[in-house]
């Protein structure tokens, strides 16, 4: 038998303090899909966040039915045991152990669904389903309410409404228990150490794509199930593009490398930026660039506190990076002209941060009726200014061109400030060159 990933009485107690979000209502999740390769392979599974969340299962091919308040409360429909199948694909729960280990009030083979969803469905007056996330699921979904109202005609109720989860999940994982926290903080440090790694161990000449094995080495050597998201390696100018994607070229020796990686600890994720030169050293404009963005993202970070809007800190990058494009000769005009016509946006056109947790872009909302949301204790977001000079930019003074720059950090938010999950990953000039240069030296 596999243990679970988590201890289960975590699982109960997230259940038992959100149950009055879903009174008279029935959460309906479905296991995150597979998604096929080619032929009979698979691309590599992970389930669905919310999903595990609430269950701590992580077999595709399942679905949960929850019933606060009602017998049963907790109902997994799962894949039947099957020792041909175990043989190729490996261990299954089935339906007797996943009752036992997982805690349910009942299981059922998951085929099952149709016929027995509708009983659970009746005494509900809403539905959560994540709807247009998988057509197969949204089908079954609508096949499971149309047999609910069939049943119920004579209530005159019609087909039950369809919420989403996220509409409740969202800000509830928003603010991370003290057991997330020490997860998030394994995923950071776990993250962090990896970075370093790669700072001891570029040298010109390697490829992008070395350093991205050296990663996931790195995270997984300590730990981490995966990566949290597809990691960014980014030599030279490939750091201007934001969410680089092919981590396949050479670092040439004088360029910059950006690296954006994290590793995922229990379903938590990293989510960390650093930049550092190839050969181990900054040259002049490279270290003055570098530190004006790290001087706007530790002013970010220290305003990151309780009662502070993402607004406010949004305005605050907004303003310092434009000042810096501005100092640097990339933009004419005031900092108030660029900033009101948007001409910041050409070196600058991502948000400071993001809601950080399960999912390396967590749920969440960031604003509430209409009005920027204010940071709460136990909230966790990344804090990452960056400036991008693309190459082929005639209008930016020349040494600057196909220069990236994004410094990124994990920061929870506390009761009177915050705390820098990733602070332990270098981030000043001396501290980089001195870790490459002792690399260097052996
Ligand atoms: N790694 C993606 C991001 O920083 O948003
Ligand atoms: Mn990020
Ligand atoms: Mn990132």
């Amino acid at each position: 038998m596999r243990k679970p990933l988590i201890d289960i009485s975590i699982i109960k107690q997230r259940l038992e303090n959100i149950k009055p979000l879903f009174e008279d209502s029935a959460l309906v999740l479905f296991s995150h899909p597979e998604y096929i390769r080619n032929n009979d392979v698979h691309h590599a599974y992970r389930q669905d966040s919310n999903f595990f969340y609430l269950t701590g299962f992580e077999e595709p091919g399942a679905i949960f039915v929850w019933r606060p308040g009602q017998t049963p409360e907790t109902v997994l429909f799962v894949r039947p045991k099957d020792p041909e199948m175990e043989t190729w694909d490996g261990f299954r729960f089935g339906t007797e152990m996943s009752a036992r280990v997982f805690q349910m009030d009942a299981v059922y083979e998951v085929d099952a669904f149709e016929t027995e969803a509708p009983k659970l469905l009746k005494d509900v007056r809403t539905v959560f389903h994540h709807q247009y996330r998988d057509v197969k699921n949204d089908a079954r979904i609508q096949t499971v309410l149309e047999r609910t109202k069939n049943a119920a005609r004579r209530s005159g109720n019609g087909l039950l409404s369809i919420k989403d989860p996220n509409s409740v999940l969202g800000d509830v994982r928003l603010i991370k228990s003290e057991k997330e926290v020490e997860f998030m903080k394994v995923a950071a440090q776990l993250s962090a150490n990896a970075h370093v790694s790669l700072m001891k161990a570029i040298e010109p000449g390697m490829n992008e794509r070395e350093l991205h094995g050296i990663f996931i080495k790195e995270i997984m050597a300590q730990g981490a199930s995966r990566e949290g998201y597809g990691t960014i390696v980014a030599s030279g100018k490939n750091a201007t593009t934001l969410h680089y994607v092919f981590n396949d070229e050479d670092c040439a020796d004088g360029d910059l490398l950006l690296v954006d990686g994290g590793g995922e600890y229990k379903y938590y994720t990293g989510d960390i930026t650093r930049v550092f030169p190839v050969n181990g050293k900054f040259t002049e404009v490279q270290k003055r660039l570098y530190n004006q963005v790290l001087d706007v993202q530790k002013k970010l970070i220290a305003m990151t506190k309780p009662g502070i809007t993402l607004k406010q800190i949004g305005d605050a990058a907004t303003e310092m990076l434009t000042k810096v494009m501005v100092d640097e000769g990339l933009l004419k005009g005031s900092v108030a002209e660029n900033i009101k016509n948007s001409s910041y946006k050409k070196y600058y056109p991502h948000g400071f941060g993001h809601w950080l947790g399960m999912d390396v872009h967590d749920c969440g909302r960031a604003t509430i009726n209409g009005e920027s949301r204010m940071l709460e204790a136990g909230m966790c977001l990344t804090v990452e200014p960056g400036l991008y000079i693309p190459q082929d930019d005639m209008d930016a003074p020349e040494a600057l061109r196909g220069i990236g720059i994004r410094i990124e950090d994990n920061i929870l938010v506390t009761t009177f400030g915050n705390e820098n999950l990733t602070e332990s990953c270098p981030k000043e000039v001396d501290q980089i060159e001195a870790i490459m240069q002792e690399s260097y030296l052996g």
